[in-house]
């Protein structure tokens, strides 16, 4: 049991409670509850003490793995490290595979010195935004390891409409837009053997309440809704929504390539993809089961793309086939 989560939810009644009762509540002792209460406070709770009791009155909105503790998920997120700043989440991720931890578990940090984009970029991460490197160990072909990414951009895609009703879309490979504007991205890195995947580190980073750098094309929940949001909500969420699909990728990937499909910017487009041989133009036809797209050139081949940069290169939708 999650102590501070425990104490949290019995002050969030909103009344005043006593030491006391919340001792007898948890059966902790009263001095034990005094210790947490005050690194609450010291992490930003605001709890006013009295010779009635504690009463909570404003709550930071801070990824702490205490306010996770009620989340009921199969295998994401069953455990969080949290960090105010790491240089990438993504080097504490593998330390802790390489040191066996299991898969689910979540590295949260509120920012970033050091965080990384896809091919070689750098990943602004100031506080506000949401990072996360996510340790997965699907037991699948590491030809089919960008499933991983698909099934994030899919979830990150769910969970903003589900909050908020923004109609967010997935463009290959692996980033989320409304409309036009990227407002998250993921970087996979992964270890791996000639037929087995030890794991997947899935990097999630999406604008919440941070203004993205001043990029074009670039948003944020922040900016869209026109208010702050709740990165905690968010957060709980966005674990759901991975926790619901990732039983899907090892036998069931076509339940998420349907979501992929429908939730796509990118099919039926225009596009400029560079891979490291080749920058090619032509319409986006399909991805296929290990996550490659499927692109129509100029002289009616088609070639499949593993990886590689896209640029969308019309904005309207073109009948293609
Ligand atoms: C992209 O280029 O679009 C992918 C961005 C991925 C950023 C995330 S933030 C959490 C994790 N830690 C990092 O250093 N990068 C990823």
């Amino acid at each position: 049991m999650e102590i501070k989560g425990e104490i949290l939810r019995i002050l969030r009644s909103g009344k005043v409670v006593s030491g006391e009762e919340i001792s007898k509540k948890l059966e902790v002792s009263r001095v034990a509850i005094w210790k947490h209460i005050q690194t609450l406070k010291e992490h930003g709770y605001v709890i006013q003490s009295s010779p009635k009791g504690y009463h909570l009155v404003k709550t930071p909105d801070l990824l702490f793995p205490w306010e996770f503790s009620k989340i009921k998920s199969e295998v994401i997120g069953k455990k969080i490290y949290h960090f105010m700043d790491v240089p990438s989440t993504m080097d504490v991720a593998r330390d802790f595979a390489e040191r066996g931890e299991k898969e689910g578990t979540l590295v949260i940090a509120e920012a970033q010195t050091k965080g990384r984009g896809r091919l070689g970029r750098d990943w602004i991460s100031i506080e506000g935004g949401l990072y996360i490197s996510l340790i997965l160990k699907p037991k699948i072909k590491p030809s089919y390891a960008h499933r991983a990414t698909i099934m994030s951009s899919v979830a990150i895609a769910k969970t903003i409409d589900r909050l908020y009703n923004l109609d967010a879309r997935v463009k290959w490979p692996n980033d989320v837009l409304i409309g036009e504007n990227k407002i998250g991205g993921i970087l996979a890195e992964m270890k791996t053997e000639m037929d087995i995947i030890h794991y997947v580190i899935a990097g999630i980073g999406i604008n919440i309440n941070n203004d993205p750098p001043e990029k074009e094309n670039t948003t944020s929940i922040k900016k869209e809704v026109g208010k702050e949001v709740s990165r905690v909500e968010f957060t709980k969420s966005l674990v759901d929504e991975l926790d619901k699909r990732y039983s899907l990728i090892k036998n069931k990937f076509h339940h998420i390539l349907r979501e992929w499909r429908s939730l796509s910017s990118t099919l039926g487009r225009l596009v400029k993809v560079v891979t490291t041989e080749d920058e090619l133009e032509g319409y986006a036809l399909d991805i296929d089961d290990n996550g490659s797209l499927l692109l129509k050139l100029r002289d009616d081949t088609i070639k499949r793309i593993f990886a590689g940069d896209c640029t969308h290169l019309r904005k309207k939708h073109i009948r293609i086939g």
